[in-house]
């Protein structure tokens, strides 16, 4: 069971590495003008997107084996997989923004990314704590 939860751990901190970038990668987007800045950033978010996402997909099926494999659950846990959902829903929502920026089609501003960019930290900071101390 530590194998399976440390390996858990690796690819949350993965899949958040991407969770957090991604998101930069549109406020520089959004910011740029410059025709090989355009199609660098373009690259580099459809490279990050398909790096990222089977980290998510290992993340979330070894934390799903040790909660329906062993049984590890409770309160906490409920409102964990509340969070969890949000950050799946975020992933695929970074997902239709590389679309949106790869066909020059965003009308958000850099500001709008910014904010955007700070959701997955405050789900980070809740899910840790929820799984770590377990306060209910
Ligand atoms: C389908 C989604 C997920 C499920 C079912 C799940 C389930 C679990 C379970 C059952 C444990 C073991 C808890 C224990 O032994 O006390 C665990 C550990 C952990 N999970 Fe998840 N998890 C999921 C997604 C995530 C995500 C998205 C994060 C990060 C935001 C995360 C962070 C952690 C951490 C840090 C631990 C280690 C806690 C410890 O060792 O005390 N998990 N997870």
């Amino acid at each position: 069971m530590l194998w399976i939860k440390a390996f858990h751990i690796v690819f949350v901190v993965s899949w958040f590495a991407g969770l957090f970038y991604l998101p930069r990668l549109f406020v520089n987007h959004a910011m740029a003008s410059e025709p090989a800045e355009l199609a660098r950033l373009k690259l580099m978010e459809h490279k990050l997107y398909r790096f990222m996402t089977p980290l998510a997909v290992l993340a979330l099926a070894l934390g799903l084996w040790l909660w329906l494999g062993y049984g590890i659950s409770g309160g906490w846990m409920h409102a964990k997989l509340a969070l969890v959902v949000v950050l799946i829903g975020y992933h695929l929502y970074c997902g239709k923004l590389v679309k949106t920026f790869a066909a020059d089609q965003n009308t958000r501003s850099h500001t709008f990314y910014r904010v955007f960019n700070e959701l997955p930290v405050l789900v980070l900071i809740a899910v840790t704590i929820l799984v770590v101390v377990k306060p209910f």
